[in-house]
């Protein structure tokens, strides 16, 4: 039995590509969320959830929640993937966005950027996004912000880095679990 389980969500792959390389890193068992109820949460040292963010909430977040009741404990650690480059303004906002206060003080949570692909995304979320990157491209005056996603947005694109996710190997490592890949 490993000590380190992933529960994840993924529509266009950039989280599952995330886990995987996590999983090259760690020992861990790995399930999608709709799969949770067919694991036993309590055998695990450490629960990591990962999902992308949509109009900055985290996917599924809530549903797994519902399974694991509490997230403010030190089981816990999740992370995020987004089109938006690393910023510690961005993990602030994400935060804001997703956790009570009281999550807000306990949770460790990692945010990796990611990308956009336009090919794997179901119908109704392609809509939502070339809306969102015309009404952006359009808008004068636009801030530093507006204008760097406006022109992240128009296209398919992929800044993933397995690079990125190394704090929290080293986090996980630091912890008293059983991260060996030699087991
Ligand atoms: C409808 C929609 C909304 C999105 N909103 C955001 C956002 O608010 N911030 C961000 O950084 N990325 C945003 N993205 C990009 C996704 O978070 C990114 O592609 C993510 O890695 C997708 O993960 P997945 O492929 O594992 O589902 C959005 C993508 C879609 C399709």
């Amino acid at each position: 039995m490993t000590s380190i389980l992933i529960v994840y969500q993924s529509r266009t792959g950039f989280t599952e590509k995330y886990v995987n390389w996590i999983k090259e890193r760690i020992t861990c068992d790995t399930v999608r969320l709709d799969q949770i109820g067919n694991v036993d949460l309590k055998s695990y040292a450490k629960i990591i959830y990962g999902a992308g963010i949509h109009a900055g909430h985290i996917q599924g977040l809530k549903t797994f929640k519902k399974h694991v009741l509490n997230l403010v404990d030190d089981k816990m650690v999740i992370f995020a993937t987004g089109a938006a480059p690393y910023d510690e303004k961005i993990v602030t906002a994400i935060k804001q966005n997703n956790f009570s206060e009281n999550e807000r003080q306990a949770v460790v949570f990692f945010y990796f950027q990611s990308g956009l692909n336009y090919e794997k995304m179901p119908f109704f979320d392609k809509l939502v996004m070339k809306t969102f990157s015309k009404v952006l491209a359009r808008k004068k005056n636009k801030s530093e912000i507006e204008d760097g996603t406006s022109q992240a947005i128009t296209q398919s694109h992929d800044h993933s880095n397995q690079e990125f996710i190394m704090p929290m190997i080293d986090y996980l490592k630091q912890s008293k679990v059983n991260t060996s890949t030699s087991t």
